[in-house]
C-alpha cells in the first residue's frame, strides 16, 4: 500500500480499495455508490484527500508565522507595512489582553466611569474557550468576572453584566434579558428631521448620533463571537463580511482599503470603546513605549522624544503609538493566531498513527462529496483553517475574492437581535447578515463559513449560537431541515444544505449514527491542539492567551522587567484581559474576606480515632447578593501539634486552608454548601481548636 502512486485516479482508487479489501486488508462496504473503504490505511486516506483538494499542500498551517498570509503590494513582495515580524506579534498579542486600552468611556451616551479599562478583545475571546466567548451573550466593558475552574480542572466561561446595570428593564424580552446591553454593539440611533432612526451608521448621514450601542453601559454583540483563530486565512471577516469589503459597498466602512484583517481590527476600535481614547494611555507605559519602538523602528526614528525612559509630553509619542499602529500589531497578532499541531496536522504531514480509526472514517466523510455517499464538508470548509472553499487563495488581493463563503444555513437570530429591532423601531428587523454589508438581496441570510479548529473547547456554535456542541452541528447539517422559517423563505436557502445529494434525493445528507460520531470525533479530537491552551515549550502552536513565558519579564524580557512591567501582568500591570474585582478573584490575583457574610455552622465534630478529628461545617449564604467566586477556608491558630489533613495548601501566611469548589462557581442567596475539615494530632490531646476565614477567590492566598 506505500508504494501506490501520488495521484491516483478515482477509478484506480476504487480498484485498489476492493483488492486490498479481497486480500483481507480492509473491510469493504458495498453500498453502490459510496466510497468504499471504512478502514482505509492512513496512506490511502491522503491520496484521497489529495485528489479532493487538488493538492494536499492547500491544507497545510505554514510552520513559520512570517509564512502566513500577509498584505502584499502589486509585485507579490509583502507589503512593508503589514509585514509580520516578532516584535510586532508580541505587542499585537499584548494589546489584545490588555484591559488598559478600553479608556473610552462617555457618559453622555451612558458609559459609567467605573467600568473604564476594566475589559479587552481578551474578554470575548477566550483561549480557553476556542478563540470565542464561551457565552451565548458576549459581555466586555460593563461586566465583570472570567470564569472558574471546577474541581476536575475544566474551565467554564463566566462574565455577567455589573450588578448595578442588572435590574435594568421592567419585563424582560426573554429570559436572562434584564441582563443585557440595551443596544447591541453595531446599533446607531440618529436624530432624524423626519421618519425613523437610519438603519446601520453609513446610511444617510442624518442629524447627530443620540445613542450607540459602542457607547452605552454595557459592551455586548448581538452575534455569538467567533473564533479568531485562522481569521488571516480570509479576505472577509465577520460573519456578515463587514470586514475588508470595499468602502464602496453600500454597508462598507473601508476608508484606507485594508485587507480583512486590518480593516477588522480598526472597526472594533470603534466597537469597543478603545478609538482616539487607547494611544494616550499606552503612551504613558514606560513598557509599551519599548514595545511600539521594537515593532515599529520606522516609526521609532521619526518619534525620537518617545522613548521608554523619557516622560513624553502630550504629542511627543503621537507618530510611534497611534490607532494605526496599534491596529498594525492586533493584525499581525490574528494573522498568527492559529494551530498547527493537531493530530490532523500531523496527519497531513505524514504522520500515520495521529488519527485514531474512527477520526480518519470521519475526515474521510468530510472530505467526499455528500453525492458520493460522504458529508460534503470540505465543499465550504476547506484551506488550512478550514473556514473556505477549497480555491480560495489564502493571500488577499485584488480580483481574487471568492464570494462564495457565505451561505444561507436556515439559522435563526442571536437572542440579542430583540434588543436591536426596539433600537432600530423596526418590527421586521432581521439579522440578515452579508445582505446588510452588500446590500444583495440574493446575499439575504448569508453568513461566512467558520473555522473548526479547537471547537472541543467551543461552548456555542453558528453566529446565533443556538448548537451547544458539535455532534448537534453535525446533525443539523445530516437532517438538511433550516431552523428558521424567515431565512428559509429569503431564497438564498443553500442547497448544498438542504439536498446535498442532489435534486431529487432526499433531504439532508443521510449519515447514519456511526458516521455522525465518526465526523464528530474528527471535528472535536482531530482538529484540537492543547498548546493553544496550555504552554507546550516543545509545540509550534503559540498559546492564544498570553502564557507564563510571555508574561515572566523577569527571566525573558529583562528589557520590560526593567521598565516596570511586572510578571504575570500585562505591560500596563493591569491583570489579563478583564480588570474588575470579580475577574482579579477568579484569576487568582486578589481574595475578598466573606467570613461575615455567610453563615458558617458547625454541624458535627467527631474524633475518629488515631487522634483524627473530623469537622462538618454547614456554609449558608443569608444575605441578598451571591458569593460569586469559589472558597478557600483558612483555618488559623492552630496549634504547632495539630495537622490538617485534607488542606488544599498552606497560605503565605503558614495556614493551612482547603479549597471548597462551589456549584456552577457561586453560592446564591438561599443555598448552602456542607465541608469538611480533618484533623490530627497526638490522641491524648484536648479537641482541636482553630479560627476560620473564608475567602471569595481562586488563587493561593
Ligand atoms: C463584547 C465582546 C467582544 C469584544 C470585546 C471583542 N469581540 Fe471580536 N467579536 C465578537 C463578536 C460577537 C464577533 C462577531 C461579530 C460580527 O460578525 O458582526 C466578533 C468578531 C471578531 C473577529 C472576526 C472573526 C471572524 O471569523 O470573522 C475578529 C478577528 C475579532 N472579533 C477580533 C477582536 C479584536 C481585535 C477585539 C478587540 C479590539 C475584539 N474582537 C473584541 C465579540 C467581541
Ligand atoms: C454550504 C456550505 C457549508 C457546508 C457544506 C458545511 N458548512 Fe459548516 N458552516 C458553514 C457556514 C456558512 C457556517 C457559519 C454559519 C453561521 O454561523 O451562520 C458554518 C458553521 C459550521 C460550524 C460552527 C462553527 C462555529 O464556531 O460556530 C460547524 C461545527 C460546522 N460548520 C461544521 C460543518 C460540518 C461538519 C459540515 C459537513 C457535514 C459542514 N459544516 C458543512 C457552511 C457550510
Amino acid at each position: 500500500m506505500e508504494s501506490e502512486p501520488n495521484t491516483v485516479d478515482q477509478h484506480l482508487f476504487h480498484k485498489l480499495v476492493a483488492r486490498a479489501g479481497a486480500a483481507g486488508l480492509l473491510v469493504v462496504s458495498l453500498l453502490p455508490g459510496v466510497a468504499t473503504a471504512q478502514d482505509e490505511s492512513p496512506t490511502q486516506l491522503r491520496q484521497f484527500i489529495n485528489q479532493q483538494v487538488g493538492g494536499i499542500e492547500k491544507l497545510v498551517v505554514p510552520e513559520l508565522d512570517e509564512a502566513l498570509p500577509q498584505p502584499r503590494l502589486a509585485n507579490g513582495s509583502p507589503d512593508p507595512r503589514f509585514k509580520t515580524t516578532e516584535a510586532k506579534r508580541f505587542l499585537g498579542k499584548m494589546l489584545f489582553f490588555d484591559p488598559v486600552r478600553t479608556a473610552r468611556i462617555l457618559p453622555e451616551f451612558g458609559g459609567l466611569p467605573a467600568t473604564r479599562q476594566t475589559a479587552s478583545c481578551g474578554s470575548c475571546h477566550l483561549g480557553e474557550a476556542a478563540g470565542k466567548a464561551g457565552m451565548l451573550i458576549n459581555f466586555a466593558v460593563g461586566a465583570e468576572g472570567r470564569g472558574y475552574t471546577d474541581a476536575s480542572g475544566n474551565f467554564i466561561p463566566r462574565r455577567r453584566p455589573r450588578q448595578e446595570l442588572q435590574p435594568q428593564r421592567r419585563t424582560p424580552l426573554f429570559a436572562g434579558d434584564a441582563l443585557v446591553d440595551e443596544l447591541p454593539t453595531l446599533t446607531d440611533v440618529y436624530e432624524l428631521a423626519v421618519g425613523s432612526p437610519a438603519r446601520g451608521r453609513k446610511l444617510p448621514a442624518p442629524g447627530r448620533l443620540v445613542r450607540t450601542g459602542r457607547l452605552d453601559a454595557l459592551d455586548s454583540v448581538g452575534r455569538n463571537s467567533p473564533s479568531v483563530i485562522g481569521a488571516g486565512f480570509n479576505n472577509r471577516l465577520l460573519l456578515g463580511g463587514f470586514a475588508g469589503e470595499p468602502d464602496s459597498a453600500p454597508g462598507g466602512l473601508n476608508p484606507f482599503d485594508f485587507t480583512a484583517v486590518e480593516s477588522v481590527a480598526l472597526l472594533l476600535l470603534d466597537a469597543h470603546r478603545m478609538l482616539d481614547f487607547q494611544s494616550a494611555e499606552l503612551q504613558k507605559i514606560a513598557a509599551y513605549r519599548k514595545l511600539f519602538r521594537d515593532a515599529f523602528p520606522e516609526e521609532a526614528a521619526q518619534a525620537p522624544g518617545c522613548s521608554p525612559q523619557s516622560t513624553p509630553s502630550p504629542g511627543n509619542c503621537d507618530l510611534l503609538i497611534n490607532d494605526i499602529t496599534v491596529l498594525r500589531a492586533t493584525a499581525t497578532f490574528l494573522r498568527t493566531a492559529v494551530s498547527r499541531n493537531t493530530p490532523w496536522d500531523r496527519f497531513l504531514a505524514g504522520e500515520n498513527g495521529s488519527l485514531t480509526a474512527g477520526q480518519r472514517r470521519g475526515a474521510k466523510l468530510f472530505f467526499t462529496a455528500a453525492s458520493e455517499g460522504g458529508a460534503g464538508c470540505y465543499s465550504c470548509h476547506s484551506g488550512p483553517m478550514l473556514n473556505k472553499q477549497v480555491n480560495d487563495p489564502d493571500v488577499a488581493g485584488a480580483g481574487q475574492f471568492v464570494e462564495e463563503n457565505f451561505f444561507n444555513l436556515g439559522l435563526g437570530d442571536h437572542p440579542l437581535q430583540t434588543l436591536n429591532v426596539l433600537a432600530r423601531t423596526d418590527p421586521n428587523f432581521r439579522d440578515d447578515g452579508r445582505r446588510e454589508i452588500t446590500g444583495r438581496d440574493s446575499d439575504a441570510f448569508k453568513f461566512r463559513a467558520l473555522t473548526l479548529r479547537q471547537l472541543k473547547d467551543g461552548k456555542f456554535f453558528f453566529h446565533n449560537g443556538s448548537f451547544t456542541n458539535v455532534k448537534d452541528v453535525v446533525q443539523y447539517f445530516n437532517r438538511g431541515v433550516p431552523q428558521d422559517a424567515g431565512a428559509a423563505a429569503a431564497g438564498t436557502l443553500s442547497a448544498r444544505f438542504t439536498y446535498p445529494r442532489g435534486a431529487g434525493s432526499p433531504r439532508g445528507l443521510g449519515l447514519s449514527g456511526e458516521q455522525v460520531e465518526d465526523l464528530t470525533d474528527f471535528l472535536e479530537n482531530g482538529l484540537y491542539d492543547p498548546a493553544l491552551v496550555r504552554f507546550d515549550p516543545e509545540s509550534t502552536t503559540k498559546t492564544l492567551e498570553p502564557n507564563e513565558q510571555d508574561l515572566t519579564y523577569s527571566v525573558y524580557r529583562p528589557d520590560l522587567a526593567a521598565l516596570g512591567a511586572e510578571d504575570g501582568r500585562m505591560p500596563s500591570g493591569r491583570p489579563r484581559s478583564n480588570d474588575d474585582a470579580l475577574s482579579r478573584r477568579d484569576m487568582g490575583l486578589e481574595f475578598l474576606d466573606v467570613t461575615s457574610l455567610v453563615d458558617v455552622e458547625r454541624v458535627e465534630s467527631n474524633r475518629v480515632g488515631g487522634g483524627r478529628q473530623e469537622d462538618l461545617y454547614r456554609i449558608t449564604n443569608n444575605r441578598t447578593s451571591p458569593v460569586d467566586t469559589h472558597l478557600v477556608i483558612v483555618a488559623g491558630g492552630l496549634s504547632d501539634q495539630v495537622r490538617m489533613e485534607n488542606a488544599s495548601g498552606i497560605t503565605n501566611a503558614g495556614d493551612p486552608y482547603l479549597r471548597v469548589f462551589l456549584p456552577d462557581g457561586v453560592l446564591l442567596p438561599g443555598q448552602s454548601i456542607v465541608m469538611r475539615l480533618l484533623f490530627k494530632q497526638q490522641p491524648q490531646l484536648p479537641a482541636v481548636s482553630y479560627k476560620l476565614t473564608l475567602l471569595s477567590g481562586q488563587g493561593k492566598p
